[in-house]
């Protein structure tokens, strides 16, 4: 099962996602545990190309096709191998970001990221997403406090509020396969949901 983690910056999806692969290795799931932009040597080195804080010159569109590239490569080299190995895939974000921070955040439109990405992904789409729901306000405030800011961290509130109404087309659109949980709790319940709606999920495949 694929299984992807998607919220604004600040959601807390990294520490979500790396918790639930933790809890169900522990209750015996086979499962890995992987994050775009990267997760395998040819995407993380175009995640430093993306996320260069210098690179404040890169144009929108090469922006997505970069992180549409990056998608494709760790795909193709790590997320469709270990389905084939009936490995449960933690992904720490995938398609639903580039509609939601190209499409509507750079207002390159949601449609056409969502068509380069279906010549990336090729249909395979997750079998379940998990919506971390935070406001746009309380992530950018949870990431203030950051040692290391990357380029997008970096960008206006503007941007960070368009990418949150990106997030609310994303929702709609796909909603047969997300599952919103609200990122206002504690880590610990969180990540209890989490896992309970895959286990649930999986038990239903
Ligand atoms: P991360 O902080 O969750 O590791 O992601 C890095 C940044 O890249 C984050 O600001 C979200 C952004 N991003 C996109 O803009 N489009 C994408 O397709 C992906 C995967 C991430």
């Amino acid at each position: 099962m694929f299984v992807t983690f998607e919220g604004p910056d600040g959601s807390g999806k990294t520490t979500i996602s790396q918790a639930v692969y933790n809890k169900l290795k522990q209750l015996g799931y086979n499962c890995i545990y992987t994050r775009e932009p990267g997760g395998i040597r040819i995407s993380e080195d175009i995640r430093d190309i993306i996320l260069d804080t210098q690179n404040t010159n890169m144009d929108i569109r090469t922006e997505a096709l970069l992180y549409a590239a990056s998608r494709r490569q760790h795909l193709i080299e790590k997320i469709i191998p270990a389905l084939k190995n009936s490995q449960i895939v933690i992904c720490d974000r995938f398609i639903d970001s580039s509609l939601a921070y190209q499409g509507v955040g750079r207002s390159i439109g949601f449609d056409e990221v969502l068509q380069i990405n279906q010549f990336a992904i090729e249909g395979l789409f997750p079998d379940l997403t998990i919506y971390l729901d935070i406001s746009a306000e309380e992530g950018l405030k949870r990431i203030e406090d950051r040692d290391h800011k990357d380029r997008l961290d970096l960008e206006s509130i503007d941007f960070h509020n368009k990418v949150h109404q990106g997030y609310q087309l994303v929702l709609e659109r796909f909603k047969d396969r997300i599952q919103i949980v609200d990122a206002n709790q504690t880590i610990e319940q969180i990540t209890d949901m989490a896992v309970e709606i895959i286990i649930k999920e999986n038990n239903n495949e």
